[in-house]
């Protein structure tokens, strides 16, 4: 693990909070099963922590409404004097019906946030829990299966595979999740007409704009019905309009149900979140819900 300092009582005491009442960590969180639960003055580090990881593996998810929940969660790169802390103790929840916007300076944790939420990228430490699953310790198999089915991803570069057409770059998480392929074209071509790409299906990623490449991206994140969307930038390449039109299907995705992370740079866009949040060096420095959102980005949407 790494050399993260033990966070206080006190910043505990504020994560416990966050974890919202059926998460906090009890000292006694199975009655049937805790044998050595510790008396609250004396918590250590070890034993909240694991009652945290209980609860969260325990939680099924029509107790909570957290879709996604990051508990202390760092990541560093390299070791030694070259070690970057790209994320520091991040808290985190996003709950079914959900937009939360991710603002902050290239090189703030972004999309390390983003790969670590999505099962892409490891903690170093801290907790990830998707649906009331803990990612940590689960085998690499069930976390891609878990990725194929539950999690949209739009990377900031696209990452479309340029030997497939468009629909096929769509409809290719759900071939590989077994969906037959009738299945799964009926829903590649929904997508893609969700984002005005009707008549695009069969052209490859070469022969299409940024902005097109872009919406096939957007497209294949939200097919098939995910609970979890992750988007980096996804308006980056697109036009005013388009991105507009963008940031309006997300925000029906989600309001039918989903969760979504939406890291962005353009105000006018955080403003279709419900919350946004402020990375600086890796640490949630501010976080504004959508009243506050609303007057701080007046006029911006
Ligand atoms: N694979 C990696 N190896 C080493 N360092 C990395 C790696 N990925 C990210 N970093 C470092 O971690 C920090 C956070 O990077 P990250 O890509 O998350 O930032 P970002 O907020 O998404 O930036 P941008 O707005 O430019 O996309 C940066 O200092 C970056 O150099
Ligand atoms: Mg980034």
């Amino acid at each position: 693990m790494s050399g993260e300092p033990r966070r206080s009582r006190s910043r505990r005491a504020e994560a416990d909070a966050d974890l919202g009442p059926q998460y906090r960590r009890s000292p006694n969180p199975d009655p049937d099963q805790a044998t050595s639960a510790p008396e609250t003055a004396g918590f250590t580090t070890e034993a909240i922590d694991a009652a945290a990881r209980e609860a969260s593996r325990r939680a099924p998810a029509a107790r909570d409404d957290a879709v996604l929940r990051l508990v202390a969660v760092s990541r560093q790169y390299g070791e030694g004097a070259t070690v970057v802390s790209a994320l520091r103790g991040i808290d985190l929840d996003v709950a079914r019906g959900e937009l939360v916007a991710v603002m902050g300076a290239s090189g703030s944790g972004k999309s390390t946030l983003l790969s670590i939420a999505g099962g892409l990228t490891e903690a170093t430490s801290g907790q990830v829990v998707i649906d009331g699953e803990l990612l940590q310790g689960m085998p690499q198999k069930q976390i891609a299966q878990l990725r194929r089915r539950s999690l949209g991803f739009v990377f900031q570069d696209f990452n479309l595979i340029p030997t497939l057409t468009a629909i096929e770059n769509v409809t290719l998480p759900l071939e590989l999740d077994g969906f037959s392929r009738r299945v799964a074209r009926r829903a590649g071509r929904e997508a893609l007409a969700s984002v005005g790409l009707d008549a695009k299906h069969d052209a490859f990623p070469d022969d299409l704009s940024g902005g097109q490449q872009q919406r096939v991206a957007i497209a294949r994140a939200v097919v098939g019905g995910r609970r979890l969307i992750l988007a980096d930038e996804p308006t980056g390449a697109l036009d005013s309009v388009t991105g507009e039109a963008v940031m309006r299907m997300l925000r029906s995705r989600i309001d039918e149900g989903a969760a979504g992370i939406l890291v962005t740079h353009e105000a006018r866009h955080a403003a279709w979140a419900d919350r946004i949040v402020f990375l600086r060096d890796g640490r949630i420095i501010d976080e504004t819900r959508r009243e506050g959102a609303e007057s701080l980005l007046a006029g911006a949407r």
